[in-house]
């Protein structure tokens, strides 16, 4: 089954890359989805398409590096003209988000925020009616103080766990910070969950993507299908 879902990954991947221009600059994603876009952008590199690329995480922009795709900054760009990126969950309907799971969330959203089009890339399995059935949300959060942190984000429902790594040390992400998951049981209104998670003092972000995505590429058995927000 893995092996089949790396299919589908790969195919809506494929679909997004598509959609690059030459000339553009393009926001890179985070996650095994995300790294399909980066695999297939490579290649159209190679077939002459000129862009640019900003990663989303250190981990993105060694792959993109490795494999040969000119990488830019904000210093240079402070507009983007399409990212491809992955999400952990997509509410059907709204296209909102749950991303993060990777732990680059912050660079994720700050990446989509500039973009003038985000594209997330997914296989079906993501899609549900609700945010929040299957995945926490990750929030990002500055260490100093996280107990009291994540005390307050236990206020607004939420089930509050540290991330770690395999070997139990806190995970630390790109901006040296830390990462506590908030499952909720059901989340009824994300935008407002988001707003009042920004709103706790020693919270980063959050990986709540609210009106975000412009358009999913799903690939199932059926193929590849795109929403439109
Ligand atoms: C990274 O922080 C996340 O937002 C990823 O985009 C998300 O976890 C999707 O990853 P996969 O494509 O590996 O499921």
């Amino acid at each position: 089954p893995e092996a089949s879902r790396d299919a589908f990954k790969r195919a809506a991947a494929a679909a997004a890359v598509e959609l690059v221009e030459d000339g553009m600059v393009v926001g890179l994603g985070t996650g095994s989805t995300a790294a399909f876009a980066v695999e297939a952008l490579a290649q159209r590199h190679a077939h002459g398409l000129r862009f640019l690329g900003i990663p989303t995480s250190e981990r993105t922009a060694a792959q993109a590096r490795a494999v040969g795709i000119p990488l830019t900054s904000f210093v240079e760009h402070r507009q983007i003209d399409l990212t491809i990126d992955g999400a952990d969950e997509v509410e059907r309907g709204t296209l909102n988000l749950i991303k993060g799971l990777g732990g680059a969330l912050l660079r994720e959203k700050i990446v989509a925020a500039a973009s003038r089009r985000l594209a997330i890339v997914v296989d079906g399995a993501k899609l549900v009616d609700r945010l929040g059935a299957n995945t926490p949300v990750p929030v990002e959060v500055v260490p100093f103080g996280l107990e009291a942190t994540s005390a307050s984000l236990e206020v607004l429902g939420a089930s509050a766990r540290l991330r770690l790594t395999s070997a139990g040390d806190p995970f630390v992400t790109d901006g040296g910070n830390r990462i506590i998951d908030c499952s909720f049981v059901a989340i009824a209104d994300p935008a407002r969950l988001e707003e009042r998670i920004r709103r706790i003092v020693g919270v980063v972000e959050s990986g709540l993507f609210i009106g975000r995505a412009h358009m999913v590429f799903v690939a199932d058995p059926d193929g590849v299908h795109r929403l439109d927000s």
